[in-house]
């Protein structure tokens, strides 16, 4: 298969549902309206919504029941970056090559924004689960699992012990809580959630669980080392932030050979557990290859 044109096609569908998600811009108010499409549009990899629903289909899951899921994890993601790039947690000016929606819409509409894109998630999903596609058991099981994950026992609580870290020395447990809490708690759940949704047996959720937890932290370890090795062109947002922030991470704790290793390690680990799906495995194995080698 060709990954970057599965990629593309996924976009391509996951653009258009979202399309008709977000009110648009004359909707009063329109400051509200403009600065989350402006921090969704074009947006960036779309990776959390396709794997949910590559989840979805390995495990024989149909039709568009997992398209509202999918894109209310790309509404939480992006919420988490309009967040995570305000003045009082990273202070970044630069995502998704434009300037960041605080520095285009002013801090308050950009927290207000960010609090609109998570709310309509969890009305998106629900909704779905009273008159859509999928079994109203699954979605509150998907729904409950995904609150938990981006809540205090998940993303934020990794965002603040990321926050609290800055410029202290920390242990790698440490360091290992922040990347699976602030990055990997979301990627695992959007595969989980892509299994439930798509009825996978338990054998198979317990396989896409591992495929999961691996690519999870993979991916925040790539981050990492995008932020060292990585271009402001081809990543749309500024390198070298972490270590001027003086951020703890991979390259910062174990240096940039041995952030390289673990990564493959992982990325390795994720493929093993995807053997129980054998052929149809092939869109989740290509992803975990293209997580370890992107540039953006
Ligand atoms: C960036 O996520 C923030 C992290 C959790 C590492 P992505 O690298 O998926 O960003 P986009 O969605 O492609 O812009
Ligand atoms: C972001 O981690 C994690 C979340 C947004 C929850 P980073 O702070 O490393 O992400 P980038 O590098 O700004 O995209
Ligand atoms: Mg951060
Ligand atoms: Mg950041
Ligand atoms: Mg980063």
């Amino acid at each position: 298969m060709n990954i970057g044109e599965y990629l593309k096609g996924k976009k391509r569908v996951i653009d258009a549902a979202l399309e008709k998600i977000i009110p648009k811009e004359p909707d009063f108010p329109q400051s509200l309206h403009k600065a989350m499409r402006y921090a969704i549009f074009p947006g960036g990899k779309r990776i959390r919504p396709i794997l949910a629903m590559a989840a979805y289909e390995v495990v024989g899951g149909k039709g568009n029941g997992i398209l509202p899921y999918a894109c209310a994890l790309e509404l939480i993601h992006t919420y988490s970056l309009i967040h995570d790039d305000l003045p009082a947690l990273d202070n970044d000016d630069y995502r998704r090559g434009k300037p960041t929606t605080h520095r285009v819409f002013g801090e308050a509409t950009a927290i207000l924004a960010g609090d609109a894109l998570l709310t309509e998630a969890f009305h998106l999903m629900s909704r779905e689960g009273l008159g859509g596609e999928v079994d109203p058991r699954d979605a509150i099981e998907a729904i409950d699992e995904i609150s938990k994950a981006v809540g205090s026992a998940g993303m934020i609580a990794g965002q603040v012990v990321d926050i609290e870290s800055e410029g202290r020395k920390v242990e790698l447990s440490i360091l290992e809580f922040i990347h699976t809490h602030k990055t990997g708690s979301l990627i695992l759940v959007c595969v989980r959630a892509g299994g439930r949704l798509g009825r996978a047996r338990d054998v198979e959720m317990e396989a896409l669980t591992r495929y999961g937890k691996s690519i999870g932290l993979a991916f925040q370890i790539t981050d990492d080392i995008l932020d060292v090795e990585g271009s402001r062109a081809s990543m749309g947002r500024a390198p070298g932030v972490d270590i001027a922030r003086n951020k703890i991470t991979y390259p910062a704790l174990l240096g940039l050979e041995e952030s390289k290793r673990r990564y493959e390690e992982l990325i390795g680990k994720a493929i093993e557990a995807l053997e129980l799906f054998g052929d149809r495995g092939e869109p989740l194995r290509e992803i975990a290859l293209y997580i370890g080698k992107r540039s953006s």
